[in-house]
């Protein structure tokens, strides 16, 4: 099975990645590291042991990571998540577990440095699968550069190469912290880590109808009623017959990478732009001339720009 991290902003849909994480047998979950994004840190903490516990994986590590991005305030995103950064869902009513979990007592970084290390030791490498604003991620590279040698790929849900979501340009992971985006960014570039950017250009395009999410609600396991429960919060806020299962997808991308269209671009972040601050400018011209000259000195990083999703393929994946 493939060993892999998830470093999370639980949040709806990292939610429903936690889950398919939790719960494929090809995936070895080793951990899960929280920051500050949909929610305060402390409430991403409280959704991810309240997953875990519901998908019974208790001995997952779980750590508290950046309260606030590297540079500006933390804006909880309520108006998609709700008050609790999770739907506000009844848990009584949907018969969830307590989420006994115990948070791990090392920071996020710590705890991404050991189980990396660990790994490296043992001749394996670790899928590192970011869900969140990139600021633990950015930390831990520039802090420990070493853990590149336990890195297989980094797999991350962010930016676009075309619409953005929190403003027109950028998308809310990177906008939420852009320099620590242009970190990650610049880091795997230097440490020669591969990466993938699974973005707003198919984020959108996985689903799960109501219909099925009310056929999950009626499963015994907590499970499988809580990834109905996300499902059909995001079917009534947003008064949709279907909702996306959001970040779920860069989960799939390392299940069934066959399941997705990806082509190596050039990617930078922007960091001064007036009304494109925390875009991923994606670079897709055939040809760049000498024209094109960073006024930083920062280039770009060839990353793997998801670009086309099966949906159909993967909703029944995550089901
Ligand atoms: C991303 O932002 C968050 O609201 C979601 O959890 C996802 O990671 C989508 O832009
Ligand atoms: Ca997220």
């Amino acid at each position: 099975s493939i060993p892999v991290i998830l470093d999370v902003d639980t949040g709806l849909d990292d939610a429903c990645a936690l889950l398919l994480a939790a719960r494929h047998p090809d995936l070895d979950l080793r951990a899960v590291t929280c920051v500050a994004g949909n929610a305060d840190v402390d409430q991403v903490v409280r959704n991810t042991l309240l997953v875990l516990a519901a998908a019974g994986r208790h001995d997952v590590a779980v750590a508290r990571g950046a309260s606030r991005p590297l540079l500006e305030p933390a804006r909880a995103a309520r108006h998609v998540h709700g008050e609790d950064g999770l739907g506000d869902l009844d848990h009584a009513a949907l018969g969830l577990p307590a989420a006994t979990g115990e948070v791990d007592q090392r920071h996020a970084v710590e705890l991404l440095r050991d189980e990396l290390l660990a790994a490296a030791s043992s001749g394996e490498r670790i899928t590192l699968v970011p869900l969140a604003p990139l600021t633990n991620i950015a930390l831990l590279l520039r802090t420990y550069p070493e853990v590149a040698k336990g890195l297989r790929r980094i797999v991350f849900m962010g930016g676009a190469a075309a619409v953005g979501n929190a403003t027109a340009a950028a998308e809310f992971n990177i906008w939420h912290d852009p320099e620590a985006a242009a970190v990650v960014l610049d880091a795997a570039r230097e440490l020669e880590i591969p990466v993938t950017m699974y973005g707003l250009d198919v984020f959108y395009d996985v689903r799960v109808s109501r219909d099925e999410a009310v056929e999950l609600l009626a499963v015994a396991a907590p499970a499988t009623r809580l990834a109905g429960a996300l499902v059909q919060a995001q079917c009534v806020k947003f008064g949709t017959p279907s909702a996306t299962i959001g970040d779920a997808g860069a989960v799939c991308a390392v299940v069934d990478p066959a399941g997705l269209t990806t082509s190596p671009l050039a990617v930078h972040v922007e960091l001064a732009g007036a009304r494109t601050r925390g875009q991923t400018v994606v670079d897709r011209r055939e040809w760049v001339g000498d024209l094109d000259h960073d006024p930083h000195g920062i280039p770009p990083t060839v990353v793997d720009v998801a670009l086309a999703v099966d949906g159909d393929r993967w909703r029944r994946l995550w089901l």
